[in-house]
C-alpha cells in the first residue's frame, strides 16, 4: 500500500473563505509546477500553468465544453447510460467499471472524435495512471497521447487533437509536450474524477433512501441532490500551488501547498452539519468541488450532464432505490462521519 503522494504532505490552505481566497488569487497562488512526477515528466495544461499561457489555451479549451457544444451529445449520453444500468433490472450492477467506465470513455471518444480508442481507455482501469498493484505507470497514457498528437499533426488525430497541432495559442503553435499536456489533463480529468461521481451518487442514493421517491419524480431535486453529492465527496480534493506570498515573489524559492477543496466543501461555518447531505443547503454559498477562479474546471457541464443521464437511469431501471452489496473504496473524515471520495468497486442492488 502506498502513503501518502508528495502533494498530501504539503501545508495546506485550509476552509472555505481562505481556500476560496487563495483560488482566486493567482499572482500570489501560481500553477506554474508540474505535479505527478512519478508518472509524467510534462505539466497537465491549462491547468499547470499561469497568464498569458493559460488563459489562451483557457480561451481555445472553454467552446469545446460550451452547453451549445455539449448539447449535441446528451442524446447519445442518455442512451449509453441506460444501456449500460440495464443489467440492475435483473438484481445486481457493479457501478465503477460497469457504468462509470464505459460512459466516461465512450463520451470522451465523441468529444475528441476519436471511437477507435474505447477499448484502450477502458483497458487503463479507473485510473489513468493504470492499476499495478497500487504503483502507478504513465505509461500507457503517456504512448496513447504521442500517437494522438502525432495523428493530429497529419491531421487524422480527431477533432481536438488537429485543432492542438494547428491553431496558435497567443500567436504561436503548442509544442509536442504542451500538446501531450492538453491531451492528459481531458483525459485524467475527464475519466477518473466523473467516475467517482457517479459511483458517488448510487453510493449516497443507497444511503438516503427516503430521498427516492422525489428523485425519481423531480429534475430540480437530482440537480440538488448531484451537487450536494459534489460538495460530500469532492472528487478532487485537493490541488498544488506555489505560494509566491504577499509580494509575488520567486516561484522557485517560494513554497509549495495544497488547496484543500475538501475541506472548504466540509467547513462547518459554511455548511451546517457538513457530513451530511442536505437537499435545501442556501445557495448563496456554493461548493468548490469544480474549484474556483481562473483555474475551476472548464469541464463541469459535461460532468454535470453524465452524472444526470446516469442518476436519471438508474431510478428508471430500480425506481425503488438500491442497496449497497459490496465496496471498495477511499473514504474522509468529515466531522466524525466517514465520506467517500473516491471508488474501486460499487456494486449494488435493487430491493
Ligand atoms: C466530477 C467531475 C470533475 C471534478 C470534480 C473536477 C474538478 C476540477 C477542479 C477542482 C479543477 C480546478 C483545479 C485547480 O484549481 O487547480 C478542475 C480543472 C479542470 N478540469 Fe475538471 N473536474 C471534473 C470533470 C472534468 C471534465 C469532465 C473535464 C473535461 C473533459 C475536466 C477538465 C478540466 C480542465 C481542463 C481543468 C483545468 C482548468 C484550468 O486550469 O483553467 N474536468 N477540475
Amino acid at each position: 500500500m502506498s502513503g501518502p503522494s508528495r502533494v498530501e504532505r504539503l501545508p495546506r490552505v485550509t476552509g472555505y473563505e481562505s481556500v476560496r481566497a487563495a483560488g482566486r488569487d493567482f499572482e500570489r497562488y501560481s500553477s506554474l509546477h508540474q505535479g505527478d512526477e512519478d508518472v509524467r515528466a510534462y505539466r497537465q495544461l491549462p491547468l499547470e500553468s499561469d497568464p498569458p499561457l493559460h488563459s489562451a489555451l483557457r480561451a481555445f479549451l472553454v467552446p469545446f465544453f460550451s452547453k451549445g457544444s455539449l448539447a449535441p451529445f446528451q442524446q447519445g449520453i442518455e442512451a449509453d447510460a441506460r444501456e449500460l444500468v440495464a443489467p440492475l433490472k435483473l438484481g445486481e450492477l457493479e457501478i465503477v467499471r460497469g457504468v462509470g467506465l464505459p460512459l466516461v470513455v465512450r463520451t470522451i471518444a465523441r468529444l475528441l472524435d476519436r471511437p477507435s480508442d474505447i477499448e484502450e481507455w477502458v483497458s487503463w482501469g479507473p485510473s489513468v495512471w493504470g492499476d499495478h498493484d497500487g504503483r502507478r505507470d504513465g505509461a500507457a497514457l503517456l504512448a496513447f497521447l504521442e500517437r494522438a498528437v502525432d495523428e493530429g499533426a497529419a491531421g487524422t488525430g480527431g477533432r481536438l487533437f488537429n485543432l492542438l497541432a494547428s491553431t496558435p495559442i497567443a500567436g504561436v503553435l503548442l509544442t509536442r509536450d504542451q500538446q501531450i499536456g492538453v491531451g492528459s489533463l481531458l483525459l485524467a480529468g475527464g475519466r477518473d474524477t466523473v467516475m467517482n461521481l457517479i459511483a458517488g451518487i448510487a453510493w449516497m442514493v443507497a444511503a438516503h433512501p427516503t430521498h427516492v421517491a422525489a428523485l425519481r419524480g423531480d429534475p430540480a431535486v437530482r440537480t440538488a441532490f448531484i451537487e450536494e453529492t459534489l460538495r460530500l465527496t469532492t472528487p478532487l480534493g485537493l490541488m498544488e500551488r506555489i505560494d509566491r506570498g504577499e509580494s509575488g515573489g520567486d516561484p522557485e524559492q517560494s513554497p509549495h501547498v495544497g488547496l484543500d477543496f475538501a475541506s472548504a466543501n466540509h467547513d462547518a461555518t459554511i455548511f451546517t452539519c457538513p457530513a451530511e447531505l442536505r437537499l435545501d443547503r442556501p445557495a448563496m454559498s456554493p461548493h468548490i468541488a469544480f474549484g474556483i477562479g481562473p483555474h475551476a474546471c472548464v469541464g463541469a457541464p459535461l460532468a454535470r450532464m453524465e452524472a444526470h443521464a446516469v442518476l436519471k437511469a438508474l431510478l428508471a431501471h430500480s425506481p425503488n432505490g438500491w442497496s449497497v452489496q459490496e465496496h471498495s473504496a477511499q473514504f474522509r473524515s468529515v466531522d466524525g462521519a466517514q465520506v467517500p471520495s473516491s471508488f474501486q468497486r460499487l456494486v449494488i442492488a435493487s430491493p
